[in-house]
């Protein structure tokens, strides 16, 4: 549904019953943290950040985790300091790095709250307007974590909660003791069954789909070639979609997006994002970028409608 009220250009979408508007295209602030993606710096990731406003996104994904010591939320920060009447925020609490960097995860309520009110202090609001629990901590009731997110709102550090990467029975366990308006799991043309896994209860009870990976890490952008050679650096080598057979499947996969791109006149990531938004449930695709022109051209996505054809020829090749 498109706000009707809207006063941009930019398609927006209800966040499920709250009331927020948003962009389909959301962006994802993980690559600017620094921490698994090569070659970024604080320049490129502030332009990227203007950028993306510049091009009709104001739904902006951080977390308590992204960076050592909240390198994504001190630069979102200056951007908020000047945009903020254009920025939806929306953070996630329970997982941090420790003084090894080694990732943690911490669901009590207690280490929530500290999350919560550290991260809005170095976003320099006093209010996030989504705050998700990150992942199960499976050392800690989930109905425990729920409470401690409620407990947030209720505090007025955020004005709504989701939570990120549950299953439907952890789904409705959460819901048991903290209302959400939004879920994030991962979602992909090739990865569709995290969503699939939640899809019916968020239907039943009006709670948007914030989908990450629609490109799986630039994979579904289509630039990187069958036969690219990976920095050895580079973290993505250790997802199994880039290894062996799956990586082989996947490029077949992009042989046809790429073909019908270039008949639409559109590029792979624009046509695989626009067909992630198209789908029923899905309310936003976040999408990480550490240059402009990244996010430029993935928020182009917005202005591309496609017919019900393109839309079923694609499902063929994924069936
Ligand atoms: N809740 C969770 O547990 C969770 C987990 C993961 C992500 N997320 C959220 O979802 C967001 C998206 O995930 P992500 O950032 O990890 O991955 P992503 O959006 O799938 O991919 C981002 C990467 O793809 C490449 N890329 C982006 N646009 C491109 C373009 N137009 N052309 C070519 N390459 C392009 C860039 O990598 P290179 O330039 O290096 O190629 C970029 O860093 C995150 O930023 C975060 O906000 C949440």
């Amino acid at each position: 549904m498109n706000n009707p009220n809207a006063t941009t250009n930019s398609p927006r979408r209800q966040l499920g019953t709250s009331d927020l508007w948003v962009s389909p295209v959301g962006f994802g602030c993980w690559p600017i943290a620094g921490v698994s993606s090569l070659g970024v710096n604080d320049v490129d990731s502030l332009a990227t950040l203007h950028a993306a406003l510049d091009a009709g996104i104001n739904f902006f994904d951080t977390a308590f985790s992204y960076g050592y010591e909240g390198e994504a939320d001190k630069l979102l920060a200056q951007v908020i300091r000047e945009r903020s009447s254009e920025m939806i925020v929306a953070t996630k609490v329970g997982s941090h790095y420790d003084a090894q960097r080694r990732r943690i995860v911490d669901g009590h309520p207690s280490t929530l709250l500290a999350n919560a009110k550290l991260g809005c202090a170095r976003l320099g609001i006093e209010q996030v307007d989504v705050i998700y629990l990150h992942e199960v901590d499976p050392m800690v009731p989930l109905a425990e974590s729920a409470g401690g997110i409620a407990e947030i709102v209720k505090h007025g550090l955020a004005r709504y909660a989701g939570v990120s990467n549950v299953d439907a029975a952890q789904l409705r366990q959460f819901q048991a003791e903290c209302s959400v308006v939004v879920v994030q799991p991962p979602y992909n043309m090739l990865q569709p069954e995290h969503v699939a896994a939640i899809s019916d209860e968020c239907r039943e009870q009006n709670i948007a789909i914030a989908c990450y990976w629609a490109l799986m890490k630039g994979l579904l952008a289509g630039k990187l070639a069958r036969d690219h050679q990976f920095d050895p650096a580079d973290r993505r080598l250790s997802y199994p979609i880039f290894q062996g057979e799956a990586w082989q499947h996947a490029q077949d996969l992009l042989d046809q997006l790429r073909r019908l791109a270039n008949e639409m006149r559109i590029t792979v990531a624009q046509l695989v994002i626009a067909w992630t938004v198209a789908q029923p449930g899905i309310t936003v695709a976040l999408c990480g970028a550490k240059r402009s022109d990244q996010i430029i051209e993935t928020a182009g996505a917005m202005h591309v409608s496609l017919s019900s054809d393109v839309v079923h020829q694609i499902d063929s090749w994924l069936n």
